[in-house]
């Protein structure tokens, strides 16, 4: 059996899409086939048929040399295929053992009783042997983006699989967790599993991916070994054009501070911290999971309360006790957790990217409902958001243009100051491209811009300015003139701080 899998000239169309167009992909056991392609590309609803969650049109799957028909991801997850998607499927008011377990409790009682005592045992043995500290007893609505995607993966490990899909497995992740993703990847590899990666960050590939296939518009481009292409061959193949630059040039004029946080505090999350944004520039936060930088946006916007400092927006002091005086003071930020922050499933597209937005476009309190429409179709045009017309239900549309409808609804507000919390997570090259420009622009028309992200390249290409920090601590600041990778990394690491301890200590 060359093959454990294959899937062959698969077609599905939606309502107005042509999802798939007889698309081809063979998966070898014990390899890793990363997927790609950019957002809408169909790489999600080709994983959702394999797992048995969309039928397909035509095309036949051939899973160890048996022509098949999934039925529904249960089914499918007995024979063997087990994927964790791209949005999360969990249940917030459980625990982490809850959900990991959920539907596979072990029983007391011939079955009557679940036994939580054991099933936390057993979560705390399998967390552990994933190299995880989470509490199996925690609510997963308490535990943060990353943490979510942690539990996902366990979750997904429970039952042994032959063949594993991963849907954006590490957009969510910070750097050190990304690695011990790919220690488990690597390690179920020498197991035999076979591996199906969807991923945007192709930086990573060279530490785990074998094949690669790759989509555009819902047809099949290429399958290529891995070793033997390049970066730049595969964003060709993406996109159907080469992309020379990654980050498009900033020529602004560098003005007065625009914003200012002073002494910030917030519990032990965030400790004094102290920085400022110019108008005209942009400044990254950089960090591993844990530093207390969405907590510190979170305080800045008033999402949570802050326990003492000082907020200053152009010039005047302001007090952030909600998200919404700090948006009539300028101040707008994307949080990082885009499914349950904000993006309206059931609604249309151009009702989520004017949601909260009206205000701001009235004329003697009368809103102008042909100018409205005109914006939002630039938004989507100028952001290139893949729909078939601006009345598409959200939940229709393909995760990454989910998040580009958001960002679309934030660059709406005319703000002083833009905080963008992983702002390209999951989204393809070509959009990447099209934030970073769009955030060129902002600061261009005078805005503060200031970018929290887990991606290095990402913050030494775009920043002026570079923060650090570290368990809830500013470790240092630097111009990205001056920045390496290394340098941030050893901040973000926190060694200088415990350094530091112990000599005091
Ligand atoms: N249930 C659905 N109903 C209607 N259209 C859909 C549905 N699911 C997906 N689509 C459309 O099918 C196309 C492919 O979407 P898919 O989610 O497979 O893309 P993707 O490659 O996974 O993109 P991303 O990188 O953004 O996750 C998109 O145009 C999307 O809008
Ligand atoms: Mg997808």
């Amino acid at each position: 059996m060359e093959y454990i899998l294959k899937m062959e000239n698969i077609t599905k169309s939606f309502p107005g899409v042509k999802a798939l167009d007889s698309v081809t992909m063979k998966i070898r056991a014990g390899k890793v086939h990363a997927l790609i392609g950019e957002n809408g590309a169909g790489k999600s609803t080709l994983m959702k048929i394999l797992t048995g969650i969309h039928s397909h049109d035509s095309g036949t799957i051939t899973y160890k040399d048996q022509v098949i028909v999934p039925m529904n991801p249960k089914e499918m997850s007995v024979r063997g295929i087990s994927i964790i998607h791209q949005e999360f499927n969990l249940l917030p008011d459980l625990t982490v053992a809850e959900n990991i377990y959920v539907t596979r409790e072990p029983k007391l009682f011939g079955n009557m009783v679940v036994d939580d005592k054991k099933m936390v045992k057993n979560a705390k043995k399998l967390l552990g042997s994933l190299g995880l500290n989470l509490d199996p007893t925690a609510i997963v609505e308490t535990l943060s983006v990353a943490e979510k995607q942690m539990v996902e993966i366990a979750k997904a490990l429970v039952v042994d699989s032959d063949i594993l899909v991963l849907d954006e497995p590490t957009s969510a992740l910070a750097e050190n967790e990304v690695q011990k993703l790919f220690e488990i990847i690597r390690d179920l590899k020498r197991k035999g599993v076979a591996i199906i990666y969807i991923s945007h960050r192709l930086e990573e590939f060279d530490h785990i991916v074998d094949e690669v296939t790759v989509l555009r518009d819902g047809t099949f481009v290429s399958t290529k070994e891995w070793s033997k292409t390049t970066i730049a061959e595969m964003i060709c193949d993406m996109v159907g054009r080469k992309l020379d630059e990654q980050y498009p040039e900033r020529k602004n004029e560098i003005g007065e501070i625009v914003f200012e946080a002073k002494h910030v505090n917030r519990g032990s999350k965030v400790q004094d911290i102290s920085l400022h944004v110019r108008k005209g520039e942009v400044i990254g936060i950089a960090g591993l999971m844990g530093a207390g930088r969405s907590e510190f946006a979170r305080a800045v916007f008033g999402a949570d309360k802050m326990t003492s400092g000082t907020i200053i927006v152009d010039g005047k002091k302001i007090n952030p006790k909600s998200p919404n005086t700090a948006i009539k003071n300028g101040i707008a930020y994307l949080t990082e957790d885009r499914k349950t922050d904000g993006l309206f499933l059931d609604l249309e597209v151009d009702t989520n990217i004017l949601a909260g937005n009206l205000h701001q476009n009235t004329t003697f309190g009368l809103v102008d409902d042909r100018e409205l429409n005109k914006k939002v179709k630039n938004i989507i045009k100028s952001m290139n958001i893949k729909t078939p017309s601006n009345k598409q239900l959200c939940k229709f549309l393909s995760g990454g243009n989910q998040q580009k409808v958001l960002i679309g609804r934030w660059i709406m507000k005319n703000a002083h100051v833009y905080i963008f919390d992983e702002p390209t997570r999951g989204i393809d090259v070509g959009a990447k491209y099209e934030v970073y420009t769009l955030m060129n622009k902002l600061a261009s028309a005078g805005a503060g811009i200031i970018m929290i992200s887990s991606e290095m390249p990402e913050i030494m290409g775009m920043s002026d300015r570079i923060y650090v920090l570290s368990e809830g601590v500013l470790m240092g600041e630097m111009s990205s003139m001056k920045a390496s990778q290394e340098m941030i990394m050893h901040l973000a690491s926190g060694f200088e701080k415990k350094k530091g301890e112990v000599i005091n200590g």
